[in-house]
């Protein structure tokens, strides 16, 4: 049985007193049955470790560079985010996909070094509404997994997370019905279980894109969804905390 994981992306959203608020309520999900994780912009990365403590609430960023140190002005490598405390890396977002021209290769380059640098990706793939209604979107997500396969290998996988986010339901408001993201996860679980089962019966598959404590519950209970990749509604701590806890 997998440990659902639901992680908060504040995105380029947040102050530095929201670290010490989060970090406040936060310590009350000890008993939560998911592993949860909260990825805040760059500079609010070390007072969100030191904020949260032991807490058991772990920290990833939002972006690695596909370098590794040098002469990169403006990038973070995966090593300094694990010297940090980071735990997870956001990797291919649908945002940095279409505002920041990220596409496959690059997105599996980031996939590799964040590994190497020793983090765990959290890899995203999602269709948009118009390759939705074209009916592409289980090869527009399949070719996405696909292409970081290719470079990385299903064995990586054992070290990484999936997340479903049709950008369609990303700040809409508008979410995937249960059905509807069971049957993508489905998909991408039998991608995965065709080139290694046991790995794909492991490895977490989040559903991202407007999830809210009040649709969590039944998101989370489909069969192949492992918990969520939390936007908006990470925001504020109580609500997240509610989402947490309909894991
Ligand atoms: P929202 O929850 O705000 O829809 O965002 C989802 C998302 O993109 C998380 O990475």
């Amino acid at each position: 049985t997998r440990t659902p994981l639901v992680a908060g992306n504040w995105k380029m959203n947040g102050r530095l007193d929201m670290v010490g608020a989060l970090g406040a309520s936060l310590s009350g999900l000890r008993n939560s049955r998911a592993e949860v994780a909260v990825c805040p912009p760059f500079p609010y990365l070390a007072p969100l470790v030191r904020a949260l403590g032991d807490s058991g609430v772990q920290i990833g960023a939002q972006n690695v560079s596909r370098h590794q140190d040098g002469a990169f002005t403006g990038e973070v490598s995966a090593e300094m985010l694990a010297d940090l405390g980071c735990r997870y890396v956001i990797v291919g977002h649908s945002e940095r996909r279409a505002l920041y021209g990220e596409d496959d290769e690059l997105v599996g380059e980031k996939f590799l070094r964040a590994q190497q640098g020793g983090l765990i990706p959290i890899l995203c793939v999602g269709e948009t509404l118009r390759e939705r209604e074209a009916g592409e979107t289980e090869q527009v997500v399949v070719r996405q997994v696909s292409s970081v396969l290719d470079v990385a290998g299903i064995g990586a996988f054992d070290q990484a997370v999936v997340a479903y986010e049709p950008v369609w339901a990303i700040g809409t408001g508008e979410t995937a019905t249960p059905e509807q993201a069971q049957e993508v996860h489905a998909r991408l679980r039998a991608a995965l279980a065709a080139e290694d089962a046991s790995v794909a019966s492991r490895i977490r598959l989040l559903y991202g894109g407007s999830v809210k404590s009040d649709n969590a519950a039944l998101l989370f209970a489909q069969p192949d969804i492992d918990g969520g990749l939390i936007g908006g509604a990470s925001l504020s701590a109580d609500e997240f905390s509610a989402i947490c806890l309909a894991a």
